[in-house]
């Protein structure tokens, strides 16, 4: 077995809409309403990765890990952000999804390794992210990885979609 590395092109979304999705309805169960979770489908999934990892305008990378070459997760993160006012170059990781059935072998720590890697050799200071607070195993995840949680860094996050909902975020952050 051989894992490697590669940045995603578009002709990528299919197959990181499939771990998305799955990922998503495995283990946001309770989380979030089952009806939104169900509504979820690869094809409509697609067509919103196609556009995140086109989005060079806001300098998204979406990493690929593969094992033998089929994808088992993936990491994006977002270089340009309107908000740079705290003077530090800020990198933002927006998800972060093993394949359900490929958790716990280390394919987590590797893609956060390989971003943190990334954004060293590109010069930014520091990786911020925001996750959901009632997401407890990845926020603990996070802590073991060595992010810190940002003091009183609140947002809610927007379902959007027909029947729209919301959910606490709370931020972390790496000093790089
Ligand atoms: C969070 C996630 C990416 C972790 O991936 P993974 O491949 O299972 O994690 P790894 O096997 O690489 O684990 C790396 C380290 O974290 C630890 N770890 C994993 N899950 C943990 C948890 N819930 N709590 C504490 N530590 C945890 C492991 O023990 C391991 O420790 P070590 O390397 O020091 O021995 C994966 O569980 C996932 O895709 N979850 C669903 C989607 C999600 O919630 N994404 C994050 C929000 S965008």
């Amino acid at each position: 077995m051989s894992t490697s590395f590669r940045v995603a092109t578009v002709h990528d979304a299919p197959s990181v809409a499939e771990v998305y999705v799955m990922s998503r309805q495995r283990h946001y169960r309770g989380l979030m309403p089952d009806a939104h979770l169900d509504a979820l489908t690869i094809e409509r999934s697609t067509r919103a990765w196609e556009r995140r990892i086109g989005s060079a305008d806001i300098g998204a990378t979406t990493v690929l890990l593969e094992e033998d070459g089929v994808l088992v997760g993936f990491a994006m993160y977002q270089t340009l952000e309107q908000d740079q006012s705290v003077g530090v170059r800020t990198a933002y990781q927006r998800a972060l999804y093993v394949h359900p059935d490929q958790m716990k072998r280390g394919f987590g720590r590797a893609l956060v390794e390989e971003v943190l890697r990334r954004l060293r050799e590109e010069g930014y200071e520091q990786l911020v992210l925001w996750a959901l607070a009632g997401n407890t195993k990845s926020c603990a995840f996070y802590e073991h990885m060595g992010f810190e949680r940002v003091e009183g860094a609140t947002r809610l996050w927007n379902s959007g979609g027909s029947d729209p909902f919301q959910l606490e975020q709370i931020q972390y952050r790496m000093i790089l």
